[in-house]
């Protein structure tokens, strides 16, 4: 929580003084409500705030939808290999959330939006992610239950319930919440097959839209970025 005339400040939105005049004359509401003073506390992660009746970003955060293809890294620097941050225009802070592999493709967001992104990364908030998988086999009816029960991938715990979609020619849908290291290929191979191709197709309720082309980008709409925030609140 923060004042709202602090990040109206912060945000490089107009001034402090400013700010109140606005509030005065009734032109600031939080989530629909006229905001009651420069000091009212506000939620910068849920609460939509809006000046003359349209929404203000607040935080200045930016939020990318990347379609990653193979061979890029996730990661904001590497040594050897490109990295993700070279298919968005560059920015300040920029980090992408959470990792997919190197040969893994599909949907990765990109922000600087720390907060949201230590929510939806957080393994207590369970945030559905859905992967199309190609294995060297087929996945059985069996792996439906043993993926529901959680399976041992050699780290301990057994993986929380995951929903598994058996599809024609060796593929799969796999749904997690949680995100270890190489989750997915650890528990196809602990029930006895490999994943030779792997794409994100969603997290949460951002979903990878067909049509955006490997290595192309998008920004999230702000409707989006409400319903990344509603889903780890
Ligand atoms: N699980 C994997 O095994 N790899 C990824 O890139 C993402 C999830």
């Amino acid at each position: 929580m923060t004042r709202l005339d602090k990040f109206w400040a912060d945000a490089g939105i107009g001034t402090r003084s400013e700010v109140k005049q606005m509030i005065r004359k009734k032109l600031v509401t939080v989530n629909g409500a006229p905001a009651t003073a420069p000091d009212q506390k506000i939620n910068e992660i849920s609460d939509i705030v809006c000046a003359s009746g349209k929404a203000v970003n607040l935080r200045g955060f930016v939020y990318y939808l990347l379609h990653k293809p193979a061979g890029y890294v996730s990661a904001t620097k590497d040594n050897l290999f490109p990295t993700v941050m070279e298919l968005v225009p560059k920015g300040d802070d920029l980090f992408p959330v959470g990792r997919l592999d190197k040969d893994t493709e599909g949907l990765l967001l990109i922000t600087n939006d720390g907060e949201l992104a230590h929510r939806l990364l957080s393994p207590r908030r369970h945030v559905d992610k859905t992967y199309l998988a190609i294995l060297d086999k087929s996945a059985e009816d069996d792996d439906i239950e043993k993926f529901e029960a959680g399976v041992d991938i050699g780290d301990g715990d057994l993986t929380l319930p995951a929903k598994l979609q058996i599809l024609p020619d060796n593929q799969a849908l796999l749904t997690i919440h949680e995100g270890r290291f190489h989750q997915v290929k650890r528990m196809f191979h602990a029930v006895g097959k490999e994943v030779v191709y792997l794409k994100r197709l969603s997290m949460g309720p951002v979903k990878l839209p067909e049509c955006l082309e490997k290595g192309a980008y998008l920004e999230l709409q702000d409707h989006e970025v409400d319903s990344l925030r509603n889903a780890v609140r």
